[in-house]
């Protein structure tokens, strides 16, 4: 995720990539190749300053290390989801980030994508009517590595949280309720699930349900669709060759909105906590 950052970053005309921590070798060699700078370590890089903030894209088991060591700069950070694997982490990260004098946005893109921008603005001015049902849908191309799966924290914290987070904030809704079934995956070596769903009931009484799966033969793909009283909509938000370009350009206008100060549509971490709550709950349950 960090060079599909690097990437769209890459594209803007307002914000920069200046230095990156990359605690691997022969990734940190493959980008001073490229010109940038590198630290081994967060440490090194906020001693070594000269920058305005930090993204963080390590994986999520590191989130809270990394805000930790960022936010006693006092410079904002923009933190990938999930802002770590629990709700536990996420209030550990909303406590570090609340002493210190850092800002805090989290990384759930869709909330830069136009369309759907859109469609919560027709939402909001009741152009749907009573809400009754949202679909939500990622699917992606192929698993990642069994390294990842295995501390990603499943395929509901993993992927399922956009789900949670894209529902509640196109509907201005709070998760009531919430029950999920997965499919283990069927690798020996991967504790991680091939697919999942899940149902919730929202606060105004609509239904959000989610499709998560690991396997999919177009590319990745990743949908919503908002059924109403007075009105329907489905967008495939991406989908096929041109899904790259959809998420390049959310990705550089969540940088730039970051970087300018904020954005009214930028996720917190209440936002984070949230959609934590709703996946670990589902997890609990079934223990
Ligand atoms: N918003 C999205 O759509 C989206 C998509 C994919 C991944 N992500 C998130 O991005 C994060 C990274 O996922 P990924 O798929 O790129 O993982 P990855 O394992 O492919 O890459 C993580 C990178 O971070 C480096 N790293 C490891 N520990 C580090 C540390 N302590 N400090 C700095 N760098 C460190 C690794 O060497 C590696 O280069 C995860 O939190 C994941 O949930 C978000």
């Amino acid at each position: 995720m960090g060079q599909t950052h690097l990437a769209a970053i890459s594209t803007s005309t307002k914000v920069a990539v200046t230095a990156i921590v990359e605690p691997r070798a022969e990734v940190a060699a493959s980008l001073s190749a490229q010109g940038l700078v590198t630290y081994e370590s967060t440490d090194a890089l906020v001693a070594a300053g000269g920058v305005d903030g930090f993204l963080v894209a390590t994986p999520s088991a590191f989130h809270v290390d990394a805000v930790r060591r960022l936010a006693s700069s006092g410079l904002p950070i923009l933190c990938e989801k999930p802002a770590g694997l629990s709700v536990s982490e996420a209030s550990e990260i909303q406590r570090i980030v609340g002493d210190s004098q850092s800002r805090l946005q989290i990384g759930y893109w869709r909330r830069f994508v136009p369309s759907l921008r859109n469609l919560k603005a027709r939402i909001d001015a009741g152009t749907f009517g009573r809400l009754l049902v949202i679909h939500a849908s990622q699917w992606d191309h192929r698993p990642p590595a069994p390294e990842f799966r295995n501390t990603s924290g499943g395929i509901l914290v993993d992927m399922g949280v956009h789900e949670v987070d894209m529902i509640r904030w196109i509907s201005g809704n709070d998760v009531l309720s919430i029950s999920a079934n997965e499919l283990m995956s069927q690798e020996s070596a991967v504790v991680d699930q091939d697919a999942g769903v899940f149902t919730m009931r929202l606060s105004t009484e609509t239904l959000g349900f989610a499709t998560l799966g690991r396997f999919y033969p177009d590319n990745d793909f990743v949908g919503i669709e908002v059924m109403g009283e007075l009105e329907h909509e489905r967008i495939d938000i991406i989908a096929g060759n041109a899904g790259d370009d959809v998420l390049t350009m959310a990705l550089r206008e969540q940088a730039e909105a970051f970087a300018l100060g904020g954005d009214p549509y930028a996720a917190t971490i209440d936002d984070a906590i949230a959609a934590l709550r709703a996946v670990n709950t589902t997890t609990e349950m079934r223990r």
